[in-house]
């Protein structure tokens, strides 16, 4: 069961950006000026944007595959720097193309905080990687993600109210340029918030007969001396808040 969850996250989102780059982002990749429409004063800020944005798509879902199942050696450490120069890269033009919009400083403010959020989440798990806070690494790679993801959710989003008929195109778009990422993160971050809250306590016997506390001022954590069931030892760390043999 769990084995067929893990399939899934990597195969929907693979599948739904394949769909999206078809659709969507494959005409953009033309020398054929007339194929840029409202993009053709700033078509090479599209190009790098959609390359960009493409190989961190396709490379997340991948990425986050590899993790979930320890597999974090050399493969997950090369396409990992590959997301994080996509990110730069697709962002820094995702910038340029939020202030350079036809629909409105509403929409504009939208993508350009959703380009933010994207820079900073890519960002603080990149530090947490560096730092070895594997936790945080795990969090914020997810949240990073989700954002990444962000303009499929746009589109559909986008198309969603089209079908429903509500407003105009201009107020479909500037809404959809909010929804498309605030409310799929809020979703996340409630479940990964929420696992925690429900997760079982550490039980009972586990925490019988302490041995030694130490803290490590220089690591700033407090080590915590134990022996599992079967006698050997064990160490409980504040910082990953988990036991290790
Ligand atoms: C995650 C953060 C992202 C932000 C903030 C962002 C922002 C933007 C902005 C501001 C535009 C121009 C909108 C306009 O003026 O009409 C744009 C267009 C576009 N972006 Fe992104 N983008 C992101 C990610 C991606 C990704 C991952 C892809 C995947 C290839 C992508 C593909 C496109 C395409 C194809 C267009 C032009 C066509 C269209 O409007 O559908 N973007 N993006």
């Amino acid at each position: 069961m769990r084995q067929r969850g893990n399939i899934a996250i990597l195969c929907a989102p693979t599948a739904l950006g394949l769909w999206f780059f078809y659709d969507f982002a494959l005409r953009y990749l033309t020398s054929e000026p007339h194929q840029f429409g409202i993009y053709q004063p700033r078509h090479q800020w599209l190009y790098v944007h959609i390359l960009a944005g493409m190989v961190a798509l396709l490379i997340g879902p991948a990425q986050l595959w590899l993790g979930m199942n320890k597999r974090t050696a050399i493969l997950h450490r090369i396409l990992g720097v590959l997301y994080v120069v996509a990110v730069g890269a697709g962002g820094t033009a995702a910038f340029y193309l939020a202030v350079h919009n036809d629909f409105g400083w509403v929409f504009g403010i939208g993508f350009f905080s959703m380009t933010t959020v994207w820079i900073v989440t890519t960002a603080l798990a990149t530090i947490a990687i560096l730092m070895r806070r594997v936790e945080q690494h795990r969090e914020w790679m997810i949240r990073s993600y989700v954002v990444t993801f962000g303009f499929v959710t746009f589109r559909v989003t986008e198309s969603v109210l089209d079908l429903a008929n509500v407003g105009t195109m201009v107020e479909q778009l500037t809404a959809a340029s909010w929804l498309a990422w605030t409310v799929p993160l809020f979703i996340t971050e409630s479940i990964m918030q929420g696992r925690k809250i429900f997760k079982k306590p550490v039980p009972v016997p586990m925490l019988r007969e302490a041995r030694t506390y130490t803290l490590q001022p220089e690591a700033g954590d407090l080590t915590h001396q134990n022996a599992d069931s079967r006698g050997a030892p064990q160490t409980f760390t504040a910082r990953s808040g988990q036991f290790h043999s």
